[in-house]
């Protein structure tokens, strides 16, 4: 490692410009970016982004919610996030009286804000790279030893944990205060904040004013506490000014925040196994189960909103590797990796390395063979299909219910306990009916494409039941299955619970009559055989190659640094702090076509008279835009600008995270990327890959006029 090291420390000198554009950078490591930032615009300096001696920027972004980004805008704790990051917690103080989902929600003191259950705001106290010397850092062990060293010299009052970098070529320590007690402040309406959502999701030009407020809350002495009504709002170290100067096409931006996973650094087979198998066979699966789901909640409202998130969830991956497929063909991701291979062997062949290295690319590729194409896309099929299906589940629970029986258990009331609970939560808000519909055209499609991942023994099952095909197999699971229904998996419980307040002979009958029926039950046969055979055939051939990937990954990413630094400036994302550069603009997505780099509220009210609308607008967002009362909102332009693009590289994880200028100003809140372009997460192209990001100064417009939260607009630190 000691070599991989020193090969880091050198690459800063040989990043060239076009690879600086599309870096996830290290803030530890800002100095060495500095020189570029500041020619492109940047007027701080790295200490003003990462220092542990003196209050940073890096004191104000928050990890939020362990999956999002949000930043501290004023000294009392105030956070802005996106709308879609805060959507569950405002859901959980939505009720139809108090909607604030449909209708939005603006505190106006600190007693109005409501304290969110499970939200979790982690704000990172410092990072650093740990010497090899340490050991061999998946030993969970040494780990923990590591760990035990820093907390020691950083204190308890922090929660550490060790993460890998160049796929485990690099290990950091990270120190985070976690607070607890954090509180809703204010949210738009769906229908500003999640603004066309289905209809825009990953796209430009969009209109969403996709923002929330919280504020974090600690005991008297400034540290992280459990929710208490002692708690008094936390004073962050550091929080953002907010400019109302607006971007001009070319201006500087920089975005700081949490992505999540990127692979930018794999070879060109491993990007074909993605583009050619793995997106494709989720992709297809989804929108099979998307169109069952839009049929079935066009018909019936309450389908509709209870499928709602799951619908988004399902949709927003299924468009974003629509994107990434379309991206990575037209922009020839795999020969341009090729191309790259080429020059790697060409340089390993031709020097001391070649003994090392020269059968590495090879030797990754092979493992993307045959066998390993067949089992990997029946396992993505299962897991997008069958799994995520309440009856399948529900043989699961029945399954797990029928073995804790067979041979009860001291601790057997809890498990029966926690099969209920399983089974409740398995079928909540779901549509019999719809989850049918969706397992029956799944199964159709496991058998044709997976035929030979199915359980020897289905033959002797269809033959007993006299079923003929997938089906009539489907329609037997339903009519006779205890799975297929909530109440008659209770009532199986029930029986069970009932069972063991038996005595002696009596107790003995009944358990065996349970498992007896369990067994025979065609939810928890199925579930079995299914099961056994996905593992045996085609699970942990999966779980080899993923295994392999991992390691063939690490070794590939260890020779580029070694024999092309310049291609590998920087780690992939993990979910750990990175900043981000780039620069405002628009694009060209296809021939003769040119998207502008932001958007106006002329467009939102536009939209709105469209149809078929997602939502519509507020009718007081109307009036203001009617009467041009942007107040010092407007841009200089006369517009009220809403939406703006620009070639910071961001991937999920980064929803929330603050844009700033090149004063380190707050501009915007980034909350998407471009379709064309969402391939960034395995190849970055700067002409196509672009972040989206509410304006700040639509957010502040909508928060004093629309939601008429003076208060939040006081606390701000707003400059011109
Ligand atoms: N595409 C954005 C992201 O990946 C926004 C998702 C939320 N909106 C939605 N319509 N699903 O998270
Ligand atoms: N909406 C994404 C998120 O929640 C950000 C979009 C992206 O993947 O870049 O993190």
């Amino acid at each position: 490692m000691r070599r991989i090291l020193t090969l880091i420390a050198a690459i800063i000198i040989c990043v060239s410009n076009a690879a600086a554009q599309g870096g996830m950078w290290l803030p530890v490591l800002a100095e060495q970016r500095i020189a570029d930032m500041q020619k492109n615009g940047f007027k701080l300096k790295a200490e003003d982004i990462y220092s542990v001696n003196k209050a940073c920027m890096k004191d104000a972004v928050v990890l939020f919610g362990g999956g999002c980004t949000g930043e501290f805008v004023s000294d009392n704790g105030l956070i802005f996030t996106n709308h879609h990051c805060g959507r569950s917690f405002i859901q959980q103080h939505s009720t139809l009286d108090h909607d604030y989902l449909a209708n939005g929600f603006w505190a106006k003191n600190l007693t109005d804000e409501l304290p969110c259950d499970g939200l979790e705001i982690q704000i990172l106290d410092r990072m650093e790279l740990i010497s090899e010397d340490e050991g061999d850092l998946t030993q969970e062990g040494i780990r923990n030893a590591v760990i035990a060293k820093y907390r020691s010299q950083y204190g308890d009052k922090l929660e550490y944990s060790i993460e890998a970098f160049y796929g485990g070529n690099v290990y950091y320590l990270f120190a985070y205060k976690v607070f607890k007690d954090v509180r809703l402040v204010a949210a738009p309406p769906s229908s500003i904040g999640n603004y066309y959502s289905d209809t825009d999701n990953w796209m430009w030009p969009r209109h969403s004013g996709d923002f929330s407020v919280f504020r974090v809350y600690a005991d008297k002495n400034n540290n992280p506490a459990e929710f208490s009504n002692a708690n008094i709002p936390y004073k962050p170290k550091s929080h953002f000014k907010i400019s109302l100067k607006g971007l001009n096409d070319g201006d500087f931006t920089m975005v700081f925040g949490y992505p999540g996973v990127t692979e930018s650094y794999l070879p060109s087979c491993a990007v074909k196994f993605r583009q050619d198998v793995e997106m494709p066979t989720r992709v297809c699966v989804r929108q099979v189960i998307m169109d069952l789901m839009t049929e079935a909640m066009d018909y019936d409202r309450q389908i509709k909103i209870d499928y709602a998130s799951r619908y988004s969830a399902v949709e927003n991956g299924k468009k974003k590797w629509e994107g990434a497929i379309a991206g990575l063909r037209t922009y020839k991701a795999v020969w341009r990796k090729q191309e790259l291979e080429r020059e790697f062997q060409n340089r390993v062949n031709n020097s001391e390395l070649r003994d090392k290295y020269s059968n590495i690319v090879k030797a990754f590729c092979s493992i993307y063979n045959g066998a390993n194409i067949r089992a990997s896309r029946c396992v993505f099929f299962f897991m997008e299909s069958l799994y995520g299906l309440s009856q399948f589940k529900a043989g699961e629970q029945l399954t797990r219910l029928k073995n804790s029986m067979a041979n009860p258990s001291s601790n057997i009331d809890n498990e029966i306990n926690n099969v209920e609970s399983k089974l409740r939560a398995t079928f909540d808000r779901r549509d019999s009916t719809l989850e049918r519909s969706i397992f029956e055209a799944m199964y159709k499609m496991y058998c044709d494409s997976c035929s030979d991942f199915l359980p020897d023994n289905l033959d002797s099952l269809y033959e007993a039941r006299e079923i003929l095909d997938a089906q009539e197999f489907v329609s037997d699971y339903y009519n006779t299955s205890l799975a297929a229904q909530l109440q008659t998996a209770l009532q199986m419980v029930d029986d069970c619970r009932e069972a063991l307040k038996l005595t002696g002979k009596k107790r003995e009958t009944k358990i065996e009559d349970i498992v007896e029926t369990l067994s025979h039950d065609v939810g928890v046969y199925f579930y079995e055989a299914f099961i056994r055979t996905l593992f045996q055939k085609a699970y942990f051939t999966y779980y080899d190659m993923v295994k392999a990937e991992d390691d063939m990954y690490k070794r590939y990413q260890a020779a580029l640094l070694e024999v092309m630094p310049e291609i590998i400036p920087f780690p992939d994302a993990n979910s750990t702090l990175r900043f981000t550069y780039g620069k405002v603009g628009g694009f060209v997505p296809r021939d003769a076509v040119i998207y502008k780099s932001f958007t106006t509220l002329d467009g939102v009210i536009a939209k709105d008279r469209s149809t078929p609308a997602d939502y519509d607008a507020p009718s007081a967002l109307e009036t203001l835009h009617r009467n041009r009362d942007y107040g010092r909102y407007a841009d200089k332009d006369g517009s009220m600008h809403v939406c703006f693009v620009a070639s910071n590289r961001t991937t999920g994880g980064n929803s929330g995270s603050p844009v700033v200028n090149g004063d380190g100003h707050l501009v915007g809140i980034n909350f998407d990327r471009c379709w064309e372009g969402t391939m960034s997460d395995i190849m970055y192209d700067p002409s196509i890959c672009r972040n989206i990001s509410v304006d700040i100064r639509y957010v502040l417009f909508l928060i004093d006029k629309l939601g008429k939260a003076g208060n939040i607009i006081k606390e701000l630190d707003v400059v011109k």
